[in-house]
Parts: C-alpha cells; structure tokens; sequence
C-alpha cells in the first residue's frame, strides 16, 4: 500500500487526525471533494476581508490543551462573541444580562431584574411544559419569549413554537451581572489571518487532494491505503440502506457593501417572525477589521433536502434509531475510522471536534 491512512474529508477532524499520524512517522493523503481544503471552516476571502463561508465561526473552549494545540499553529485574536438582538428595530444585548433587562424594563440592579423575571413567570404560569412555547414561558416569561426567542426559534426550526418539544430548551441562562460575552468559556477568539492559516498549518508537508468525491473513485482511492478515515456522511457510506439521516440547512446570501461599517458588530440576530433571516454577519469585525468595504451574510434557515449543504444533524428519534443502525455496522467495518460531526451524525463544536480526532488518534 502507498500510504498508511486515506482520510476522507479535509475538516477539522481529518486535518487533526492526518497531522498527529504524520507526526508519528504515518503516511496520510488527506482527500476532499470541495474545491478547498477545511470543511466547514473554510474561509473565502471577498475585499480583502476573510468570509466564513459556511456560517460564522466563534472557538471557544475551557481546555487549555485544545487552546494551547489551535494556538501552537496560529495565534489567536481577543474576538470575544457579543450578539445583539433587533426586535421590530429595537436593539437588545445577548445573552440575557442586566443590559438585556435595563433595555427591556429600564430595571437597573439585579433585584430588580429578578422580581421583574418572577413576576413575567408568574403572570403566565405554566405547570407543566407540554411544548417549546410554554417551556420558555416558564422560564423566562412573556417579554423575553416573545421578543427574543419566539421568531428566532420558529425561524429555526421551520415551525411554530407550540409545536416544538419542550425538551429543545432546557435551560435559559439569564445574568444578573452587565456582561454580554455569549460564551463562558475561559479561552476564545478567532485565528489571526482566517482559520484558512490554522488548516494550512495542520496539513503543512501532507499530501491533499481537492475537487476528488470518494464514492465516485471508491474502489481504486481504497487500495490506496491500509485504512480509512471517513468523516463523510455515514449513510451515504452504506448507501443509504437503513434510510437517509435527515438535517437542518441553511442558505447564506453574502453582499458586498460600499460602506466601512454597516452594523457595528459581528453578529445581529433578527429575532422577528417576519424577516426571513435569522441573523446578519458582518465577517471583518471578526478580526476587527478595516477594509473600506465591507461584507455581510444574511442566514436564512431552511429544511434540508437532497442536494443541500448538511448542517444540523436532527436528533430526534427517528433519526437516532436510523443512525444506531448506521453506527453498528460502521463498529464491525474493518479498515475503516468513521469520525467527525457528518460520520457520527452529531453537532460538534470546533474544539470537540479537535478533541475527538485527538482521542482517536491516541486509541489507533
Ligand atoms: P467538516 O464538515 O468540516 O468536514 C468534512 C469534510 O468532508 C467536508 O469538507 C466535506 O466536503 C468532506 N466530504 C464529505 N463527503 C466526502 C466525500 N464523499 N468525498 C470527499 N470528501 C467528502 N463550532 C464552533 O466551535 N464555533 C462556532 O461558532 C461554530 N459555528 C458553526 C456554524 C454553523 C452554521 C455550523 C453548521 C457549524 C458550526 N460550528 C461551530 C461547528 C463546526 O463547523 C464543526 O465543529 C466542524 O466543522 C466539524 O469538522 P468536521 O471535520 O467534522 O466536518
């Protein structure tokens, strides 16, 4: 065989899994069938100004090792993820903080807030949550529902929130402190340069190939090497013999405009019903850009069908049952490492992803 491992897709988990087996003396061609290296995290550059894409990208994580390991290939910038919400043309902070409440309510300490939040629970009081709508109600009550979570979140998931399950929020974290910064984590920020430097640092000296589709050279692309890494679709892998696994997909419109800063911030969400969209990017404030121009993304969600970028794997029973079936013939395919958010059929963050890809290598 002419190499040690084949590894399909040039994601973050392939990009990981093919550095470290390099780095321990493995031979790797890393294969993708983009026209470009880094899979979802790719970034295209448009006036200058690096464009995520396939939808906007925040790292973030408590591991100092994960941290340490992106940083160790490009350093990072003090991005720090701070959304604002539009409502009908009125501006709110992310995620609910004492800024939020101020806005909402002209409430001005935490006390207030709390007593405030209470009386909203109390006024629509839900015993038992039956469905999405009455499960935030029951946290938050009615103001933040409706102006903040109920278009946003029935634009998300292409149906109305009394007819979501509950389950889907479990928890709404509200602060009683002024900080706006979405993540807790400890370390975050965005690479210097684009994550396009992180993967030309993960993959430097590694062979690539881009624009080749595995299943269309299947068979010659499998002599290639000892084993596999397939961080493909799963149920494309097995021919979609238990079912295809269904997803949540998004559409993204970008526009150039002739202006130096069209929102003041990286992310706005429109959390309205009647704007189609579900948020706004406006890419340079990522890295605190200063191009003349500037580019911005409108995200607008939609259901997926064949054909269409897969984002949001739907974890719901029936796909869970089609992808437990999926998972057990891939446990007994020999030569073959199925890993990453479209072979596992699950929502990874970026820092997960690493991570995953990291403990794999270590069990190979
Ligand atoms: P990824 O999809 O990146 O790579 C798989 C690759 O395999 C693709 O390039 C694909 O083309 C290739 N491939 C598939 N089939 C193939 C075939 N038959 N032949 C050849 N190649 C094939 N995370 C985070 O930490 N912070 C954030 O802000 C965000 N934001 C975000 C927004 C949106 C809209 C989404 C959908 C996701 C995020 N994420 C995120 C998650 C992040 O995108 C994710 O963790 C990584 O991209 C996962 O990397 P993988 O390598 O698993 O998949």
């Amino acid at each position: 065989m002419k190499y040690d491992y084949l590894i399909v897709g040039a994601g973050l988990f392939g990009a990981v899994f093919a550095h470290e087996m390099t780095k321990n003396g493995k031979k790797c061609i890393v294969i993708d069938k983009r026209k470009h290296l880094g899979g979802n995290v790719y970034c295209e550059k448009k006036e200058d100004i690096n464009i995520h894409k396939y939808g906007a990208h925040i790292f973030h994580t408590n591991d100092k090792k994960i941290w340490d390991y992106v940083n160790s290939f490009v350093e990072f910038n003090r991005y720090t993820n701070s959304p604002i919400a539009n409502y009908k043309g009125d501006l709110f902070n992310l995620p609910f903080n004492m800024n939020t409440f101020y806005q909402l309510w002209k409430v001005k300490t935490p006390k207030e807030a709390k007593a405030k939040i209470a009386e909203q629970i109390s006024e629509v009081y839900v015993k038992k949550p039956k469905n999405l709508e009455e499960q935030a109600l029951s946290l938050v009550g009615i103001d933040i529902y409706e102006k903040l979570i109920k278009g946003y979140t029935e634009k998300q998931w292409g149906r109305k929130a009394t007819e979501l399950p509950a389950f889907i929020i479990k928890r709404l974290p509200v602060r009683f402190n002024f900080d706006n910064n979405y993540f807790n984590d400890k370390y975050q920020g965005i690479p210097i340069g684009g994550y396009n430097k992180l993967i030309e640092g993960l993959l430097k000296g590694i062979e690539t190939k881009t624009g080749v589709d595995f299943f269309k050279e299947k068979e010659a692309l499998e002599n290639l090497a000892d084993k596999i890494v397939f961080t493909g679709k799963i149920d494309e892998y097995f021919d979609y013999k238990f079912g295809r696994l269904e997803y949540r997909s998004l559409q993204f419109e970008h526009e150039v405009l002739n202006t130096e800063n069209y929102q003041g911030n990286a992310v706005v969400n429109y959390t309205e019903a009647d704007i189609p969209y579900t948020r706004i990017i406006e890419h340079k404030h990522f890295e605190y850009g200063k191009q003349k121009k500037t580019v911005i993304t409108k995200e607008y969600p939609k259901e997926w069908k064949k054909g269409d970028e897969p984002y949001y794997p739907v974890n719901d029973e029936k796909n869970s049952n089609i992808y437990l079936k999926y998972k057990q013939i891939a446990e007994k395919t020999d030569k073959v490492i199925f890993g990453g958010r479209l072979a596992e059929y699950k929502y990874y963050d970026m820092h997960q992803v690493i991570a995953s890809a990291l403990k794999k290598v270590k069990e190979e």
